[in-house]
């Protein structure tokens, strides 16, 4: 356990997260990818941090989050790591970083643990189930991930609601309860009806993380940049904006500009040597 230097603020571990979900209080997980803003939110409240594949698209304007490369994720890691000493933080595994062998998972959860995760986020059960137990004996956390799982974005025919066919929801239960057996310590819910995502919340020991899932799992994820209103396109129905990030970054961009134009900035007393 560490403590900040303002000592209100203390890293979770594993273990919070599952006392969070015995006591039922909610987690919340931001995204983040470079060191300002990791600094950020290492004052803040925030529980932990995410440094999603997501970043190939908000940070390197991707169409999906197949773009992300190990070595890409290591680098935001390693500077978020650098910005957030006292935040949880976990990695995610990129897309057929887990897939090819035991060897070469290894190698990405070794290059992402070292750069100062604490713990590795992979896409599905189906095929993973070995995986997160060799993972995890090895050591290493591993949170699951379900629903939209937009490393499969082609598999499910574009960014939709996931489970809404009963079929589909007893698949994702099943899936969730093997991922919990199979020793994940967390999941995430993507894009999953409410009410599927109670009944997979209460029927798991684990807690659950949602984004477009309700308010019935055991938390709360969302991206920077969304949460921040930084983005102009992306608005789905789950997004609540907590700041209007991009008119008010624009508007200081403006204001610079005009008064670098009028020549009021810089002022001569104030900003001169
Ligand atoms: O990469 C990411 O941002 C994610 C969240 C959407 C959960 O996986």
């Amino acid at each position: 356990m560490t403590t900040s230097p303002n000592k209100k603020i203390r890293a979770l571990t594993i273990h919070d997260f599952q006392s969070r979900k015995g006591e039922g209080s909610k987690l919340s997980m931001v995204t983040c990818y470079d060191y300002c803003s990791a600094s950020i939110l290492n004052e803040s409240q925030v529980d932990c941090i995410l440094v999603g594949d997501s970043g190939s698209m908000v940070m390197q304007g991707c169409a999906t989050t197949l773009g992300a490369t190990v070595p890409m994720l290591v680098q935001f890691t390693q500077a978020v790591a650098n910005g957030a000493p006292h935040k949880f933080i976990v990695s995610d595994l990129p897309f057929c970083s887990y897939r090819k062998s035991r060897a070469r998972t290894m190698d990405a959860v070794e290059a992402l643990m070292r750069a100062g995760a604490q713990a590795v986020k992979l896409e599905g059960a189906a095929g993973n189930l070995k995986t997160v137990r060799h993972v995890v004996d090895s050591g290493v956390p591993v949170m699951g991930h379900l629903g939209l799982t937009p490393q499969a974005i082609h598999s499910l025919g574009g960014f939709k609601v996931q489970g809404r066919a009963p079929e589909a929801a007893s698949r994702l239960l099943r899936e969730a309860q093997d991922l919990a057996e199979a020793g994940c310590f967390a999941l995430v819910l993507e894009c999953v009806p409410a009410d599927l995502a109670q009944v997979i919340t209460e029927r798991l020991s684990i807690p659950t993380i949602g984004i477009g899932a309700g308010p019935h799992t055991s938390g709360q994820v969302l991206v920077w940049h969304d949460l921040l209103g930084l983005s102009q396109s992306f608005r789905p129905k789950f997004l609540k904006t907590f700041l209007n990030g991009f008119d008010l970054v624009r508007e200081a961009l403006n204001a610079f500009d005009n008064e670098v134009k009028k020549v009021t900035y810089p002022d001569l007393k104030e900003h001169c040597y």
